[in-house]
């Protein structure tokens, strides 16, 4: 099977297109033969080696991509059995769904919305999931509550307006002014533009505060946050863990959301297409061989929703 993998950290012209032996499920594991693959910020950080090296360097040569949309080959799971159109992200710092064929637990995949293409099945489990935890968990955003997010054009962004609209917040979505036109189409109330002035310096008081960009920080975002509001940060790293040990006990908390695969959820994000409240945002299409391209694409952190890998080589519905 064709996959891309690097092995050696670096710049994308690291990423190659190999033949590799077709991977054996475990016991628990489905093998799933691949339309479409996404990628995420993490795929260029590990590629580059600039965070989480140390922890991946052991497993060198990587795969790349988490998020995969394809069709089940081996199933031991009655409920998604040979044939089944699925869709889901590798978790647990496991890379490689950006390949013809790839092994995913039961948590990691499920049934794939039916009104989707694979492409855009592909753009939706890792942000979708984060978006749903980091909202609805670590922030128990309810109807009626106001929520900025800030960060609303991107890959996660584009799909937390969305899924907060879902769970009846009023939005106000931060982003460049170039890209209000798209957030106020996916349902924002309200837009913002972080150039004119940082989100945390806004009159307005919020119960919750998505810091998915991640570069407004608690003790700055605190002053927008209503008495019992809660900031979510979706940057693991020492402050923002420290805020979030600080404040258990504060009216105002601070969170970091941490995705996991949780095929329930993944049911959720489906519902939630099902219902016409949740559409997948693909910026790029890129073929398997144009790997580089692709993440040299999404590098310049200008990526207007998702960048979407097509492995198969005629992408079919
Ligand atoms: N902890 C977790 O579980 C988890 C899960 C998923 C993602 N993440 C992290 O979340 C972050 C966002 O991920 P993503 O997939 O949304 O990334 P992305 O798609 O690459 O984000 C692109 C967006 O970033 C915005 N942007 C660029 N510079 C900015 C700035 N200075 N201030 C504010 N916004 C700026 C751009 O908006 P404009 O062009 O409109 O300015 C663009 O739309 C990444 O750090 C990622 O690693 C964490």
């Amino acid at each position: 099977m064709r996959a891309a993998r690097f092995h050696r950290f670096g710049p994308p012209s690291v990423l190659r297109v190999e033949e590799l032996p077709p991977p054996r499920p475990r016991r628990g594991e489905l093998l799933v033969r691949v339309h479409a693959a996404a990628l995420n910020p993490k795929d260029v950080l590990v590629r580059a080696g600039s965070r989480f090296a140390a922890a991946s360097r052991p497993l060198l040569p990587l795969g790349v991509a988490e998020d995969f949309a394809g069709v089940v080959e081996r199933s031991d799971d009655p409920s998604l059995p040979v044939g089944e159109r699925v869709y889901g992200m590798l978790g647990y710092f496991r890379f490689g769904a950006a390949a013809e064929l790839v092994c995913a637990k039961r948590e990691e995949l499920a049934a794939m919305p039916a009104s989707l293409d694979f492409h855009e099945a592909a753009a939706l489990p890792l942000v979708g999931l984060t978006s749903l935890q980091a909202l609805r968990d670590d922030a128990g955003l309810r109807a009626g509550q106001r929520v900025l997010i800030h960060g609303a054009s991107g890959g996660v962004g584009t799909h937390a307006v969305q899924i907060a609209k879902a769970l009846g917040a009023h939005v106000t979505a931060s982003c460049s002014r170039a890209n209000h036109a798209l957030v106020r189409e996916l349902g924002a109330d309200a837009v913002h533009d972080y150039r004119e002035r940082p989100p945390s310096e806004l009159d307005a008081r919020f119960d919750v505060f998505f810091d998915v960009y991640g570069n407004q920080p608690f003790p700055k975002a605190r002053r927008v946050l209503t008495p019992r509001g809660r900031h979510v940060a979706t940057v693991p790293g020492p402050s923002t863990f420290g805020w979030a040990f600080a404040t258990t006990l504060s009216r105002r908390r601070a969170r970091v959301v941490l995705v996991r695969p949780r095929r329930a959820d993944l049911d959720a994000l489906s519902a939630m297409v099902a219902r016409g409240q949740l559409r997948p945002v693909v910026d790029r299409r890129f073929p398997l061989d144009a790997i580089a391209e692709a993440e040299t694409y999404l590098e310049t952190k200008r990526a207007r929703g998702k960048v979407v890998i097509d492995v198969a080589t005629s992408p079919e519905r």
